[in-house]
Order: structure tokens, then C-alpha cells, then sequence
């Protein structure tokens, strides 16, 4: 038997997960970090706490596993998109690396619009200026840190730091690439245009490669650090939402998966770069060679409910650990015993800044319209609706791109509630499908790995062969029309007070 590492360089920790050659889980382990914030607003890590979590999981999985370790073949990498790390020409860290959700960069944003135009922004890179991506990060830097600028011999994405560590190789692939915008999207090469009239260099981009192009083995004091293989091929791999679809089914058009991790994500693949015109979706490289994807974002989804149970819950905290329970579950069962409709509460999960569809950093969240007679669990039912009907707003803009929608199948940490994917069936007024795995990015970025080492013949193969149904949760007609109009409500607030934010 053959198995494969996949390896999820996340926001909140890295996941390490060993797999068979039927993808089947063998063994996962996750290692924490912290977000570190500067200033309000900002969010950066310390590259060398990703390398240590890379490092630990490996070895604990295989540990864990009691597999040997010479049958180990391929590892594949993703991990949270949009994040600037920088190195020196000899390959150090020159600065923390400044990721996804921070927001410091409407200024440059601003800039970027202006110089370019939104229209061509969208025509080459498929996105507005945003203040998520890579590009804008960049250009702070340039004027607020012009030192550490000068020194830049190397920008890399996450999980492409954590392959340069690896492997000694500097490489990305079109799908991560997509997200720092400076890739031509039509093309998937880097935008000469773009780069050339912002003047960067060419020179501090790694190459790029389709996600399942084998970039390099392992450096032999880092395999044997790890005892790994020293030919265990690194493989392209893809940033952490293009290989969630992938371990989700999503290679061809038609089905689209939903996930709620800490952000919530819509996601269509598609065969042509299909754009929004004012860009309140993303259109990015899919890790399928020759394929897109058109994709929503609601920034704050998981991240929502952890914060309030962070913010609100010490008591549910405590009763889990005392009961040995787990916290979300607890929550879950509070907000099944509120109503549909959280007894009037809306929420706008706007916790760091929105993306899909309002483009705004500046948006902040709001509990609305709660009364004496409200309780705790209306609030965090709230909070679960809240989410749902920005994932909503995300999938309606979608459908008015005319994006093919056969199937919708949901993953992610939220979709362990079941409460939380009732009331984001009922929202959507569509059924939804769980797969039996669970295991998301990782597995993604396992079947690319397994794709480019030859296990698998094709990603569609290996998605057929690997992912199967678990199960199906029907839409309640009865709830249709407290959620409609609570969406209507949904809607209307953000203008009504976007201009306070
Ligand atoms: C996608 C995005 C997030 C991060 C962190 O555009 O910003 O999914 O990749 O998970």
C-alpha cells in the first residue's frame, strides 16, 4: 500500500493528515499557533511556527500511524491563501508574514483601483484591488517598510514557504498564485503588464506550475530529520479553498460545495474564467489544469461563533470540559432550542471587514432587533442564520453569473452541526450533501499529490474512485417563509447603515 501526506498549513494551526491510496484517514494530527495583531485590523504569523507544526505533525502522524515510513510517496501542500512572506536573497524570513484577513491596505487598495481601473484589474487578475490579496500587502510594505522592500529576494505564499523549507525549492502553483493578484488569470502565467507597471521584479516570484506538477523531493537532512524518503515528491498542491473543493468532488461543473471553516466559502468550478463586473465574487485558477472557479467569501464564518463563544460562553466552556463534551456541540444544541428566525435577531457576521458581496473592510457585525424576552440561544442561533445568509448572498450572485448549480455539497468544520446545515439548507431552499471524509484541504491536496506521483490517473478518477455521499439534508419548506423575509431584513440593513461603519 502507498499512502500520502497531506498537509493544510491553516490560520488557526497545521494539519497533517496520512492517508492510504484510498484516502482513507490513517492518522491526523494539528498543531496550534498564534495570530498575532499588531495594530486592530492587522493579523501576521511567524513563518517559523508554521515549519515547527509542519515538522511535528509529520513525525507524530507517522508516529501515530506505525505505517512505514519508506511507503510514504508523495506529500501535498495547502493552506491558507493571499499571506506575504518574505525572504532575503539567502532565504531568511525578513519580516512575519502579513495574512488573508488582514485589512491594513485600503489605501493601497485605492491606489491600485486608480492606476489600473477596476475593469482591467478584474479583466487580468479576475478581482478588484482587495485588501485581502497579496499585491496590496505588497505595496505597503513598499512604502510603509522601504527597508525590509530593498532586501526582498523571494515572495512566497503560506504553504509554498512551508515547501521551500522542504524541498529548498521556490515554486507555487496557478490555483494560490490566483489569489496574490498579480497572476494574468487568463493566461496562468504572472501578468508581465501588471507587474511591469508596478514595477516589481519579476525575479522575487517563484514559478509557477499547475497544482499536480511534482516541484521537487525532499532535502536530504530534512527527510532525514522527518524519516521520510529523500525522492518523496512535493507536489504543486493548492491554496487551502481550490483544494478543498477537490476533496470535495468540485472538478468539473455543476456541483457547487459551500464550507464553513473560519471563513465560509461558495465555490463553482468552471471551464472559462467567468468574471463578476464589479467583482463581489472571486474568479481564480482552479487546482484542475485547464479549469477556474468563481467563489464567495464571507470572512468571518466559523470565526463568528468562535468569537462569541470566546466573547459570551465561559459557562458553555466550562460545561463542556466538565461534562467532556465538545463546546460547539453544546452551541449547537442552544440554538436548536431558539427558533428559526433567532425570536427576531438578525446578524451580519461583518467581524473582520466583508468580502462577498459589500468589498469592505470597514464593514462591521451587528446583532439587530433583540429584546428583553431574548436568550443566549437566540443569539447564537442568530449568529449561525447571520452566516448563512451572507453564504447565501454569495450563492445568488453566482447564479445570476449563470453558474451551472446541480448539486450543492457543504464541508467544513460547520457542517459537523447539523443544526447549521438545516438552517443553511432551509436559507438556500436546496438540498445538501455531506460527503463520508471530512478531512477537506488535506485531502485535496493528498489527491493532487497522489495525481502527480501516478497513484491516481486524474483528479477525476481519484475524486470518483476516493469520495462517496454520506448524506443528504432536505430543505424545510416550513421554514421557507421566516427565512425569506428575515433575508429581505439581511439584506436591506447593510446600506442602511454602511455609511456609519
Ligand atoms: C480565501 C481566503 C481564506 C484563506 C484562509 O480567499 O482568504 O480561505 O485562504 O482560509
Amino acid at each position: 500500500m502507498r499512502y500520502i501526506l497531506g498537509i493544510d498549513v491553516g490560520t488557526s494551526g497545521t494539519k497533517t493528515v496520512l492517508f492510504n491510496e484510498m484516502g482513507e484517514t490513517i492518522s491526523s494530527v494539528t498543531i496550534g499557533y498564534k495570530i498575532i495583531q499588531p495594530q486592530v485590523g492587522w493579523a501576521e504569523q511567524n513563518p517559523e511556527d508554521w515549519w515547527q507544526a509542519t515538522k511535528s505533525g509529520i513525525i507524530n502522524v507517522i508516529n501515530k500511524s506505525k505505517v512505514n515510513s519508506k511507503d510514504i510517496k508523495s506529500i501535498g501542500l495547502t493552506g491558507q491563501m493571499h499571506g506575504l512572506v518574505l525572504l532575503s536573497s539567502k532565504g531568511e524570513t525578513l519580516r512575519n508574514a502579513i495574512i488573508w484577513c488582514d485589512q491594513r491596505t485600503d489605501n493601497e487598495c485605492k491606489e491600485l483601483t486608480n492606476q489600473f481601473g477596476l475593469k482591467k484589474l478584474i479583466h487580468i487578475t479576475g478581482n478588484p484591488a482587495m485588501t485581502g490579496f497579496t499585491l496590496s500587502k505588497l505595496m505597503w510594505i513598499k512604502r510603509n517598510e522601504p527597508d525590509v522592500y530593498r532586501k526582498i529576494g523571494k515572495l512566497l505564499l503560506p504553504k509554498d514557504y512551508i515547501r521551500y523549507k522542504l524541498t529548498g525549492v521556490f515554486a507555487t502553483e496557478v490555483s494560490d498564485a490566483s489569489g496574490t493578484q498579480m497572476l494574468d488569470i487568463n493566461s496562468r502565467k504572472w501578468s508581465n503588464e501588471l507587474l511591469d507597471e508596478l514595477d516589481i521584479s519579476k525575479d522575487i516570484l517563484p514559478p509557477v506550475y499547475e497544482s499536480t506538477y511534482v516541484t521537487g523531493t525532499l532535502k536530504s537532512n530534512v527527510a532525514k530529520e522527518l524519516g521520510l524518503n529523500i525522492d518523496t515528491s512535493v507536489v504543486g498542491g493548492a491554496g487551502d479553498q481550490a483544494a478543498a473543493a477537490i476533496g470535495n468532488g468540485i472538478y468539473k461543473e455543476g456541483i457547487i460545495s459551500t464550507s464553513i471553516g473560519t471563513s465560509g466559502v461558495v465555490f463553482a468550478a468552471t471551464n472559462k474564467p467567468v468574471l463578476d463586473k464589479l467583482g463581489r465574487v472571486h474568479t481564480l485558477c482552479h487546482a484542475v489544469p485547464g479549469m477556474w472557479n468563481v467563489m464567495g467569501v464571507t470572512q468571518s464564518a466559523g470565526l463568528s461563533l468562535k468569537w462569541f463563544k470566546e466573547n459570551f460562553c465561559n459557562d458553555v466552556v466550562d460545561k463542556a470540559a466538565k461534562t467532556n463534551k465538545n463546546v460547539y456541540d453544546l452551541l449547537s444544541d442552544m440554538a436548536s432550542h431558539s427558533k428559526p428566525g433567532a425570536n427576531g435577531i438578525i446578524y451580519l457576521p461583518y467581524l473582520m471587514g466583508e468580502r462577498s458581496p459589500h468589498l469592505n473592510p470597514k464593514a462591521k457585525g451587528i446583532f439587530f432587533g433583540f429584546t428583553y424576552a431574548n436568550t443566549k440561544d437566540d443569539f447564537i442561533r442568530s449568529v449561525l442564520e447571520g452566516v448563512s445568509f451572507s453564504l447565501k448572498n454569495c450563492l445568488d450572485i453566482m447564479l445570476n453569473m449563470n453558474i451551472k448549480l446541480e448539486e450543492i455539497r457543504v464541508c467544513g468544520g460547520g457542517a459537523e452541526s447539523i443544526i447549521w446545515k438545516q438552517i443553511l439548507s432551509d436559507i438556500f431552499e436546496y438540498p445538501l450533501f455531506t460527503l463520508r471524509t471530512t478531512e477537506g484541504p488535506a485531502l485535496g491536496a493528498a489527491i493532487l499529490a497522489g495525481v502527480g506521483a501516478e497513484i491516481y490517473k486524474s483528479i477525476e478518477d481519484a475524486c470518483d474512485s476516493i469520495l462517496h455521499c454520506q448524506d443528504k439534508i432536505t430543505p424545510n419548506p416550513l421554514n421557507y417563509s421566516v427565512y425569506s423575509k428575515a433575508y429581505v431584513k439581511y439584506n436591506h440593513m447593510y446600506p442602511a447603515i454602511k455609511d456609519f461603519f
